[in-house]
């Protein structure tokens, strides 16, 4: 068995958008969105690179990774440290991209970017220390969000 579990899996195939920190040359972060974040196999997350040049530089000479996956809603998530390697043709690359094709995406992809994860850790809002239950904070938070984009 894998380090991602079945638990783990579904939460990343549900929240499909992760933060990638990578490491500049200078040894600067790097750290960008990726709204293809995905889950591979039991031991690796992936993301397409459609356009990430910063990343996909980074990683070049740096294969050091950590992803960072949180629900805006339930304010959970999880961080993933590990290690990438960039496929940019070949039989896996072409199977990745099929996949990422078979779900809709219309996107161009120049690279995939497979993570073999080596650690992880849950992420979890302080908001917690108070008792209150996970409803409630779904609760609170969809509220939130519904009175930013509806402009009650
Ligand atoms: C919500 C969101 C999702 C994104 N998803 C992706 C993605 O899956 N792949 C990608 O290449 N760029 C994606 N982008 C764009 C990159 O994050 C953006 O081009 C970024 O500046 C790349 O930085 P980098 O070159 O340092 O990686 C996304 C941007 C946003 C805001």
């Amino acid at each position: 068995m894998g380090v991602l579990t079945d638990e783990i899996k579904e939460f990343v195939k549900r929240e499909k958008l992760g933060f990638i920190a990578t490491v500049c040359p200078d040894g600067t972060p790097n750290l960008s969105p990726k709204g293809t974040t995905n889950v591979w196999d039991d031991d690796h997350l992936m993301f397409a690179d459609i356009y990430s040049p910063g990343t996909i530089k980074n990683l070049s000479n740096n294969p050091s990774i950590e992803i960072n996956i949180v629900d805006v809603f339930i304010r959970r998530g999880y961080r993933f440290k590990g290690t990438a390697s960039i496929l940019s043709a070949g039989p896996l690359f072409e199977e990745i991209v099929s996949f990422y094709k078979n779900t809709g995406a219309p996107y161009s992809i120049k690279n995939i970017v497979l993570v073999k994860v080596e650690q992880m850790a849950p992420l979890i809002s302080p908001i917690y220390d108070t008792g209150m239950p996970e409803s409630e904070v779904k609760n609170k938070w969809t509220d939130y969000w519904n009175s930013v984009h509806n402009n009650k």
